[in-house]
């Protein structure tokens, strides 16, 4: 039993590469008994919780769409704002109330909460019901700590905070069959100050670069049709591993993979290299469609966030990008109220939107987050002012939405069909461009590439019709 500590989150070491097997003891040993698992946070969790099922599959548990139906309920958590902590901590609740009727009930938590000191320490204190918890760097150990939760009856708590290992072939039990997640970079260094996932994902780890192509080209000669490559910051690629092969190197050998879409998330600005723009530029299966956080546009709120760039800088790689990249669609994320952001600094926020007029973004208020330094900065700022800023910065965003999306009426793109969409009798999916596109259409078959025309824009969706 390991425990969360935040001293060794500054370790570093090289890496190991394992390649996984499951004890044949647990194989099938829980045949009939039935899982839920619920997912917090970002792409990172979900395609965690793609190994977990699997795992739990290969035990012989079977999964259910509603936890009252199931002997095992695992939640895998996410730490980055406050509001994720208090969903998961509610979700606990209710799985209490069942407990009290179901008394075999399973309980278990894994994922960036599990990896918090404070939250390990309110668990063992007042949610004594939980059965096991693991964390980000041993979720290949599930097995073995489900079955002693299991079989001993005590808490079972197995989290480290330092890892020098990637454990290649864990199983996999993918969502999509025509869309896929491939980790390419685990953790992150950056630490800029408000952010909590240097914390609970531990150092940057590169995958090897034979693994992740390997993966890639099962995944088209399967038929998938689109790979996004994961890392929280995709830019580090490789630093670890490699001399001469970077993330731009790593995105082009993907692309001559041939898979028909390549995506990837999250790239930090202030790596973001010429050769991974040329390379964008230069492969049509590479969409035109990037993620790049701006955060906030003030350079005094950008040194205290640890960001390593100002705005003049972000401004200067936005337009290269856009000049180079030919449709170039460019997402964000803003965070507002960061302590000692005042009205002049959010205003340049403002200013950096109105230059960039972004295709989506995902906005935030800051929230204080346990052991990083900007929860102890004296300048915090008051509710009303964050929720006042949001409300500004939204409606701004909104507008750009919209405006971007009225260019696309009348043009035809090409949907990746995701789902039915029963309310319009037709289907939905992404374009190329990362737009939501909602259309009917005949013989569609979903997992399908088709071209739809767009005849209306809404503020977070197009119409359209694909015949
Ligand atoms: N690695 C990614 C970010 C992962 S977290 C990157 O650097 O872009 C996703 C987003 O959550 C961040 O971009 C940031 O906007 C937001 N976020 C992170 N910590 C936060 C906090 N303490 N309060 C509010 N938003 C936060
Ligand atoms: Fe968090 Fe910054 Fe790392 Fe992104 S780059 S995960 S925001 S510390
Ligand atoms: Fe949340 Fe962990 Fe992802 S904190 S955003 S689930 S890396």
């Amino acid at each position: 039993m390991e425990l969360p500590n935040y001293k060794d989150v500054f370790k570093k070491d090289k890496i190991k590469t394992k390649k996984f097997e499951l004890d044949p003891n647990y194989k099938l040993k829980y045949s009939g008994k039935k899982y839920f698992l619920k997912t917090y946070g970002c792409q990172m969790n979900e395609h965690d919780s793609e190994n977990i099922k699997a795992l739990l599959e290969e035990m012989g548990f079977t999964e259910v769409e509603e936890y009252k139906d199931a002997d095992l309920v695992l939640l895998n958590t996410c730490s980055v704002r406050e509001n994720a902590h208090n969903k998961a901590f509610g979700m606990l609740g209710r799985f209490k109330h069942l407990k009290e009727e179901k008394k075999d009930l399973v309980i278990g938590l894994c994922g960036c909460m599990a990896q918090e000191e404070g939250v390990i320490k309110e668990i063992k204190e007042k949610y004594k019901f939980v059965n096991f918890i693991f964390g980000t760097h041993n979720i290949a150990d599930l097995p073995e700590i489900l079955d002693r939760a299991i079989n001993e009856g005590k808490q079972e708590i197995d989290v480290k905070t330092f890892s020098d290992e990637i454990i290649e072939n864990i199983p996999v039990r993918r969502v999509s069959n025509f869309k896929a997640y491939v980790n390419i970079i685990y953790g992150c260094d950056k630490f800029c100050t408000y952010c909590i996932v240097p914390y609970t994902r531990g150092r940057e780890h590169s995958r090897k670069k034979e693994d992740i192509l390997r993966e890639v080209e099962a995944l088209a000669s399967d038929g998938y049709k689109e790979v996004t490559l994961l890392g929280q910051n995709v830019n580090a690629y490789g630093h670890d591993l490699y001399n001469d092969y970077s993330f731009g190197e790593l995105l082009e050998d993907v692309a001559k993979t041939g898979i028909p879409r390549v995506r990837f998330t999250t790239s930090h600005p202030w790596n973001f290299t010429d050769k991974m723009i040329d390379t964008i530029a230069k492969y049509p299966n590479i969409m035109p469609s990037i993620h790049l956080p701006l955060q906030s546009g003030s350079d005094k709120v950008l040194k205290s966030m640890g960001r390593r760039y100002t705005k003049e800088s972000y401004l200067k790689l936005f337009d290269k990008m856009k000049s180079k990249i030919t449709n170039c669609h460019i997402s964000t994320d803003i965070i507002v109220g960061f302590p000692g952001e005042t009205e002049e600094d959010f205003q340049e926020t403002l200013d950096v939107v109105n230059h960039c007029n972004y295709d989506n973004a995902y906005t935030f208020i800051y929230s204080p987050r346990e052991n990083t330094p900007a929860a102890k900065f004296k300048n915090q700022v008051d509710e009303k002012t964050k929720e006042e800023r949001l409300q500004i910065l939204n409606k701004l965003v909104n507008k750009y939405f919209l405006e971007n999306n009225k260019k696309e009426e009348g043009q035809t793109l090409e949907v990746l069909v995701e789902g039915k969409n029963e309310k319009i009798d037709g289907y939905y999916g992404y374009s190329k461009e990362m737009k939501l596109v909602n259309f009917t259409g005949k013989n569609i078959k979903i997992g399908d590439l088709v071209n739809v025309k767009i005849t209306k824009a809404k503020t977070w969706s197009l119409d359209g019709n694909a015949n």
